[in-house]
């Protein structure tokens, strides 16, 4: 049985992989994370807790001794993960770890129009160009959960803006993310693979406009906006500039088509077919109503 470590253990992502390991009696399961004192519960369960704070290079050598597979969550801290995960990647390939499973994001590539695709795709490289053997980059479309996020000002004011045009996105739940995560760290596949996640078809924002709307009994129209348009309009709603850029740069890589990618990757690894959005939403009727 493999020595299985999971970063970022208290994160929503994290934790639902550490436990989906420990029902599975997947091996030894480590769960790291920086604060200890978040992840007492999955102590209780059997995993084995060991502190892992990507800023703090003396904490990886020891973190990472002993583990055979290594799922490296992607950090939020946008600005500083490059660096961040390249330290781990190093510290994993001095400490003899086999396989690292990455949690990037659709198209990731170089470029300066936006942070979070041209973060991950630093990363990747780096991992690519490492000496551990094998990899799994997991490029996890938009998270399900997200589109509440979007939802409650849209509920209020029955107008839904975004900059994605009539481009669709196929957004996947944390949970499908974190069943193929735990698949994909729990395998012994030993090659190299980029493996796009996604929800079962892509939807449109006006797709999302009308479901939200159906739910929460309230017409909810879609109206599509020009980048700078809807930058101005998130940043006069009071969202910091350098935010407003990460939103608009996600929504501009929707409208070029960068989010509609379809893969069976939840069907392959997950043994079952991806919550679409339509079941997702319907599952959260009660907070959408609130929303109105
Ligand atoms: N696909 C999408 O739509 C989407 C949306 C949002 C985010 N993401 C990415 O997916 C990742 C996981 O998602 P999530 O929902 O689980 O996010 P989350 O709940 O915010 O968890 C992220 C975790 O990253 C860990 N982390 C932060 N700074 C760290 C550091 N310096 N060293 C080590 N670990 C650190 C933390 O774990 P500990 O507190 O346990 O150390 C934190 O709980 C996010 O961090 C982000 O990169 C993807």
């Amino acid at each position: 049985m493999s020595t299985l470590l999971v970063t970022g253990a208290s994160g929503h992502l994290g934790r639902s992989v550490v436990e989906i390991l420990l029902e599975q009696k997947a091996g030894t399961v480590i769960a790291g994370t920086r604060d200890a004192r978040k992840v007492a519960d999955l102590a209780v369960k059997g995993a084995e807790v060991r502190v892992i704070d990507f800023d703090k290079p003396e904490t990886l050598a020891e973190g990472l001794k002993g583990v055979d597979r290594l799922l490296l969550i992607s950090t939020d801290a946008l600005q500083t993960r490059t660096e961040q995960q390249r330290r781990v990647v190093e510290a994993a390939a001095t400490a003899g770890v086999k396989h690292v499973v990455y949690t990037s994001a659709p198209a990731a590539r170089p470029t300066d129009k936006s942070l979070v695709a041209n973060s991950h795709y630093w990363t990747e490289q780096a991992i690519a160009a490492s000496t551990i053997p094998g990899w799994t980059v997991l490029r996890n479309n938009i998270y399900a959960e997200i589109i509440l996020m979007g939802l409650a000002n849209a509920l209020k004011s029955g107008q839904h803006y975004t900059a994605t045009g009539k481009a669709g996105r196929n957004y996947v739940t944390r949970e499908d993310c974190a069943a193929v995560a735990a698949a994909a760290l729990a395998s012994d596949f030993d090659g190299k693979r980029i493996l796009d996640v996604t929800g079962p078809a892509p939807v449109t924002q006006d797709e999302i406009a009308a479901l939200a709307g159906a739910i929460a009994g309230k017409a909810v129209t879609h109206v599509p906006l020009p980048p700078d348009a809807l930058r101005q309009g998130l940043i006069g709603a009071g969202l910091p500039d350098f935010y407003a850029d990460v939103l608009v740069a996600f929504d501009v890589d929707a409208a070029e088509g960068y989010h509609a990618i379809a893969t069976p990757v939840v069907k392959d690894f997950a043994g079952r077919e991806p919550t679409s959005v339509k079941a997702f939403l319907e599952a959260k009727t009660d907070a959408i109503r609130a929303m109105v």
